[in-house]
C-alpha cells in the first residue's frame, strides 16, 4: 500500500508524461503528413490550429451531402482519397493531417452505392476529400459514410477553412442544399432501421402504389372524407394558411382486421404525387421522431403509422421511460402547426389507443371507422373482385348474402377459390364455384381459415361476432 506522499508523486509523473504525450506534436510541422501539405497548400494557411467544424449525418442523409457538395464545388473542384488503410477511418480530419505515425497521403476516393429512388442509384463518396471555393474562400470538406465497426454510428462532414465563420458558412450551404435537393423529396419511403441500434440504417425506396377510389369498397362519403383531410387541406395550403389555418393534421383509422386500412392509406399514397411519404409499421415505428424530423425538412408530407396499437403497450423508447405511443404523439405535437404534414394512424384496437388519445387531445384531428362491410359494400366487394368474371348478378347477390359478418380480404379471397377451383378442372368459372367456395370457407372447419382472413370471429377483444356491425 503506497503512502499519500507516493501517490501523489506518481499521480504528478504520470500527469507529466501524458502531457508529454498529448503535447509532444503540437504545432511540430515534421508530424504534417502528404496530405497535410496539400490541405494547407489550398487553404494557404497554418493548418495545424485551424478549428474543425464538423456535423453528423443519419446514414440515409450521405448521398444528400454528396450531391450538395458536388454542386457546391462545381467543376473545379478536387476530390481526393485517402491512403492509410483502416487507421483513416480511426482518425479526425485534423488526425489525417499531421500525424506522428501514419503519413497519410492522396489516394483513391472511397465510394459506396446508395439508392437514390426506386429503380437509381448514385455511387456516393464514401471516405474522400473535397477542395474548393465558395465564396472565394478555400474550403476542404472530409466526407464519410458510417463505420459502426470503428465506432462510428453516423455519417459525417468534417469541414477545414481559414476562419470559423467560412468554414460554418461552408456548412450551412451544404445543409441548405441538402435539404432543397433530397433525394427523399417527393418519395414514398419506409425506414427499415437497424434493430439494435438508433439511427435509422436506411430509408428504402418504395414505388408509390396506384389504387383507384373505385377499388376501395368503404360506406358511401368515408373515402371522400379522409381524402379531403389528408389530400384537400394539403392541395388548399396557400389559401388556409394566408388565413391563419393550420395545415398540420391527424387521421386514425380503425377498425377490424381485413377491411381496408392500410388499401385507403394505399389509394391516399397513390393521390399524392411530389409529395413525401414515410411509412412506419411496427418495429420502425421506433424511428417516429427521425420521421416527423424528415417530414417536416421534406413538406408537403405524409407519416403513416401503420398498426399502432402494436405499440400501446410498448414502454421503451430512447428518450426515456415513456410509452412509445406517447413518443409518437409528442412527435405529432412537435411540429408547427402550418407544417404541411398529415399523420395516417391505423389500428384494428382503438380501444387500446383512446386512453392515449384521450390524455393528450388534438394530436388526432380526425378518426374514422373503417367498419365491415354491409350488404351493400359487400355486393360491391363480390362485383369489383368478380370484374371480368361471368358470375350472374343473383349469384353476387347470394355471396353478399351469405359473406355477413366478412371483410373485405374475405371477399378478395372468396373469387380467388372459385377461379382456381374452375382452373384445376380446366373450365371457365360459374356461379357455382362462387357457391361451393362460400359453403367452404363458411364451414365450421374452416374457422382459423376464416380468421386469417379477418374473420371478427377472431377480433381480439372479442366485442365483434359475425354479423355485428357497429
Ligand atoms: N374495403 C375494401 N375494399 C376493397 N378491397 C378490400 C377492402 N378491404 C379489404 N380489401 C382487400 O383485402 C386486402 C387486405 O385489406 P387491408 O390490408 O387494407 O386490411 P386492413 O384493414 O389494413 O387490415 P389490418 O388491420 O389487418 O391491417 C386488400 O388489399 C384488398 O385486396
Ligand atoms: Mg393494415
Amino acid at each position: 500500500m503506497s503512502t499519500e506522499a507516493e501517490q501523489t508523486a506518481f499521480i504528478e509523473t504520470f500527469r507529466e508524461f501524458l502531457n508529454d504525450v498529448v503535447f509532444a506534436q503540437r504545432g511540430n510541422k515534421s508530424t504534417r503528413t502528404p496530405l497535410g501539405d496539400l490541405i494547407a497548400g489550398h487553404l494557404g494557411t497554418a493548418i495545424e490550429t485551424l478549428p474543425l467544424v464538423s456535423d453528423a449525418l443519419d446514414p440515409h442523409r450521405l448521398v444528400d451531402s454528396d450531391m450538395a457538395l458536388e454542386a457546391i464545388g462545381g467543376p473545379d473542384a478536387t476530390l481526393v482519397g485517402v491512403t492509410g488503410g483502416q487507421q483513416r477511418f480511426n482518425e479526425d480530419f485534423p488526425q489525417l493531417l499531421a500525424s506522428p505515425h501514419v503519413a497519410f497521403d492522396q489516394g483513391p476516393v472511397d465510394y459506396i452505392t446508395a439508392d437514390i429512388g426506386p429503380r437509381e442509384q448514385r455511387q456516393v463518396v464514401a471516405f474522400g476529400v473535397r477542395l474548393f471555393h465558395l465564396n472565394g474562400e478555400p474550403v476542404a470538406v472530409l466526407q464519410r459514410a458510417p463505420r459502426p465497426e470503428f465506432g462510428r454510428q453516423f455519417a459525417g462532414l468534417e469541414v477545414l477553412a481559414r476562419t470559423p465563420e467560412a468554414s460554418g458558412a461552408a456548412l450551412a450551404s451544404i445543409r441548405r442544399l441538402m435539404v432543397e435537393r433530397s433525394v427523399l423529396r417527393g418519395q414514398v419511403l419506409s425506414f427499415t432501421g437497424d434493430e439494435y441500434g438508433r439511427t435509422a440504417g436506411a430509408v428504402t425506396f418504395l414505388d408509390r402504389p396506384g389504387v383507384p377510389a373505385a377499388d376501395v369498397v368503404l360506406p358511401v362519403g368515408t373515402l371522400e372524407r379522409i381524402v379531403g383531410h389528408v389530400i384537400d387541406v394539403g392541395r388548399l395550403g396557400q389559401r388556409l394558411r394566408s388565413s391563419h389555418q393550420h395545415l398540420k393534421r391527424g387521421v386514425l383509422l380503425y377498425g377490424p382486421p381485413g377491411t381496408g386500412k392500410t388499401l385507403t392509406v394505399r389509394h391516399l399514397l397513390g393521390r399524392s404525387d411530389g409529395v413525401t411519404c414515410v411509412l412506419l409499421s411496427g418495429n420502425s415505428i421506433r424511428f417516429i421522431t427521425e420521421a416527423a424530423e424528415l417530414a417536416r425538412a421534406m413538406q408537403p408530407a405524409i407519416v403513416v403509422l401503420e398498426d399502432v396499437d402494436l405499440i400501446a403497450a410498448e414502454r421503451e423508447t430512447y428518450g426515456g421511460p415513456q410509452p412509445l405511443l406517447f413518443a409518437v404523439l409528442d412527435a405529432l405535437d412537435g411540429l408547427d402547426g402550418d407544417a404541411d404534414v398529415a399523420f395516417v394512424l391505423t389500428t384494428n384496437r382503438a380501444d387500446l389507443l383512446e386512453p392515449a388519445l384521450a390524455q393528450r387531445p388534438g394530436r388526432v384531428d380526425l378518426a374514422v371507422e373503417i367498419p365491415l362491410p354491409n350488404h351493400d359494400a359487400r355486393r360491391r366487394l363480390f362485383a369489383l373482385y368478380g370484374t371480368g368474371l361471368p358470375f350472374s348478378a343473383a349469384a353476387v347477390e347470394r355471396a353478399a348474402d351469405r359473406a355477413e359478418g366478412m371483410t373485405g380480404s374475405f371477399a378478395k379471397e372468396l373469387v380467388r377459390r372459385a377461379v382456381l377451383r374452375a382452373a384445376q378442372e380446366d373450365r371457365v368459372v360459374v356461379d357455382a364455384d362462387l357457391d361451393t367456395a362460400l359453403d367452404e370457407l363458411l364451414s365450421p372447419d374452416a374457422r382459423l381459415t376464416r380468421g386469417l382472413l379477418g374473420s371478427p370471429e377472431f377480433a381480439p377483444d372479442g366485442s365483434r361476432e359475425p354479423g355485428h356491425r357497429a
